[in-house]
């Protein structure tokens, strides 16, 4: 039987770390510790202002993609502080985050709103990567199925199926973003098989990739992506060092996928 290479994106959200320089450093010290691996898409998301430097550092490298944080749903206009995603694509982005927790939580970015920039973003042919994810609370209070149902809605409402095509997720429990408790990799793949269901539920019968995210580090990557469920990782601090950075890669392109389909039947 033929090996066939598995599809793995390791998706880095710098946040607000890593102006110009420190991405041009960043790049030169990557790139050396790391080749194009088949079936295996590696992207970064720098703060905006980083976007062109990182972009052309890494324009040779087939398998690297940069993205931006956040953007705006209109292409121009009086919006201060906006940037908007013809912008973005001029200096050299292909993806955009949408959602992440910290623009909806920190920010108050609503539903609808993260609807509308998903529908400019495919719109404008580039690729959404949309974040979703419950709070420790509404974990907590039983609510995790109705919060991302809720958040996916919105989406769907406005979607049709067609453009799903062209979208990734993130599942990001906010409770396991930069507090160094990651989900299990049951929890995360439960989330996950709870996310397609309800695509399908909606008619969006193909495969959209789900990413997880939340304190993957070194240590835990792997076997977050022995789950066949789980399409790649979002990572934020883990992702700030270069050989820190290609080290998780590294483990993580190496993880195997579990024969059962996922779930642990006996604890051993
Ligand atoms: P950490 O990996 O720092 O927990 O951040 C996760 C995240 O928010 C990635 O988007």
């Amino acid at each position: 039987m033929k090996n066939v290479p598995r599809n793995l994106t390791f998706a880095a959200n710098w946040k607000m770390h890593h102006g110009i320089s420190e991405a041009r450093a960043f790049a030169e010290k990557f790139l050396a510790l790391t080749a194009p691996s088949d079936g295996r898409k590696l992207w970064f998301f720098p703060p905006a202002v980083s976007i062109a430097t990182f972009a052309a550092a890494v324009k040779q490298r087939p398998d690297i993609a940069v993205g931006a944080q956040n953007v705006h749903w209109e292409p121009k206009g009086a919006y201060t502080g906006g940037i908007s995603i013809p912008m973005v694509v001029e200096a050299g982005a292909r993806l955009t985050l949408v959602g992440h927790s910290e623009r909806r939580h920190l920010f108050g970015e609503t539903d609808e709103q993260v609807a509308r920039k998903t529908r400019a973003a495919l719109a404008s042919g580039i690729t959404p990567l949309v974040c979703v994810g419950e709070t420790l609370a509404e974990r907590d209070g039983g609510r995790t199925e109705q919060v991302i149902v809720r958040q996916l809605s919105a989406l769907l409402q406005v979607l049709d199926v067609q453009q799903w095509r062209d979208v990734v997720l993130a599942y990001e429990p906010v409770w396991a973003i930069g507090t160094g408790k990651n989900a299990t990799p049951d929890d995360a793949a439960q989330i996950h098989e709870l996310i397609r269901m309800e695509l399908g539920r909606n008619g969006v019968s193909f495969y959209v990739p789900i990413l997880y995210g939340g304190s993957v580090n070194a240590g835990n990557v792997a076997s977050l992506l022995t789950r066949p469920q789980l399409d790649g990782v979002l990572v934020g601090g883990a992702s700030l060092d270069p050989a820190g950075w290609a080290d998780v890669i590294s483990r993580g392109s190496e993880a195997k996928v579990r024969p059962s389909g996922g779930f642990d039947l006996v604890e051993s």
